[in-house]
């Protein structure tokens, strides 16, 4: 059975073998001067360079990328979304075209990867009353015998409202039991794996799009939903870049349902990850993400249990993640900052539990009340909530 490990290096080799340079994947933190919080997907480092400055490495590159998005939080837990999550990548830097990289995509995929044709799907830029139908993807996928849907807004890819973005084409793998059917967007065992975007345009305030002088290829392939394919496992926290959390959150926590299994593997994975780039957890920003991460965490653990402590969890998962990440921070650190931030939410659970009881909360709390407990006492809304739906459930 193929490794993590072994599909990275397959991957990039891939692309090195034709003529692609290895970039270093960078941090979760942009750059300095990027206004999001999190590097969200492999091509965010390279935005300036597929707007079109000349990149010191050339015009194909490749890497491997750690992303961490916050839209999908609401969805770990399914069989595919993580919270922190790795993306391979391949660019164009105004060299070759789409179909090109398609092609290479498919070729990976089957060949390198060994995944039956018949199992695969894609969908492409069906048009709107701006840009006209993607033919050139199209008619690759045609040629290649792989079925295509055509959609609108799932095949339009930007970045946000204005700057860099394109048609894209994405290629999904079909992960039922029994033999393929339907299409994408029906039938939701196909899982995407690999998203090309055909980087064709920059789009201003007022709404215009501006072909780019150099268009370009910006591919993202999920490297742990690819993974948990190419190892036949129902969902990613299967696969075998989670067993250390599949083997210790049972033995120390033994009776964890399924979905708290799965989320506890993501958030304490993923705030050791943000914890391996150097942030902290603190009221605001990427340190107020990891805040919230360790406290549901927190809460998902004391939920059945309140006795359960982050200072069970034994060292050699962290040393996993850091080890895996490549992140040079001390485990016995990261570790530290972990039990800081249970005992500082320990004690703010104290204090708010003391406050609710006063008779004055004991009823349907105002806005007036959310403030004052917020000023006040530093106890959020969403705390307050949780406390209340703690004291209701008993
Ligand atoms: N930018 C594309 C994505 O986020 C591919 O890298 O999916």
């Amino acid at each position: 059975m193929i490794t993590t490990e072994q599909t990275i290096r397959t991957f990039l080799e891939f692309f090195r073998e034709r003529g692609h340079e290895l970039t270093p994947g960078e941090s979760l933190v942009p750059p300095p001067g990027d206004p999001v919080l999190f590097t969200t997907s492999g091509m965010h480092p390279l935005t300036p360079y597929l707007a079109g400055r000349p990149h010191p490495l050339g015009r194909r590159l490749t890497n491997l990328q750690r992303c961490l998005r916050t839209t999908d939080l609401d969805e770990v837990g399914d069989d595919t979304h993580l919270t922190v999550f790795e993306m391979l990548g391949s660019w164009s830097l105004g060299d070759y075209e789409g179909p090109q990289s398609l092609r290479w995509g498919h070729e990976l995929l089957c060949d390198g990867f060994g995944i039956d044709r018949e199992r695969l799907h894609v969908t492409v830029f069906g048009g709107d009353e701006h840009v006209g139908p993607d033919h050139e993807s199209w008619d690759t996928w045609d040629e290649l015998g792989v079925p295509v849907e055509p959609t609108v807004h799932e095949n339009w890819w930007s970045n946000g409202p204005t700057g860099l973005c394109g048609p894209d084409s994405e290629i999904f793998v079909w992960t039922g039991l029994d033999s393929p059917r339907g299409t994408p967007t029906i039938d939701d065992r196909w899982v995407e794996v690999w998203n090309h975007v055909m980087m064709r345009y920059v789009r201003h305030s007022d709404g215009s799009l501006e072909p780019l002088t150099r268009p370009g290829v910006d591919t993202g392939l999920g490297l742990e939903r690819l993974v948990r394919i190419l190892q036949d496992k129902q969902s990613v926290f299967e696969i075998d870049l989670f067993q250390p959390w599949s083997t210790t959150l049972p033995r120390l926590w033994g009776s964890l349902d399924e979905s708290s299994t799965r989320l506890l593997s993501d958030h304490m994975r993923s705030s050791i990850v943000v914890l391996g780039d150097g942030i902290v957890p603190s009221t605001s920003g990427r340190g107020h993400v990891l805040r919230r991460l360790i406290r549901r965490t927190l809460t998902t653990l004391w939920r059945d249990d309140p006795t359960r402590t982050l200072s069970d969890l034994p060292i050699e998962p962290i040393e996993h993640t850091l080890e895996h990440f490549r992140q040079e921070r001390h485990p016995h650190d990261v570790r530290t900052t972990l039990l800081d931030e249970e005992r500082r939410f320990g004690r703010l659970l104290q204090r708010g539990r003391q406050m609710l009881s006063r008779n004055r909360f004991r009823r349907s709390l105002s806005e007036d009340d959310y403030r004052y407990l917020y000023d006040t006492h530093g106890l959020p809304r969403d705390l307050v909530m949780y406390l209340n739906a703690e004291d209701f459930s008993k």
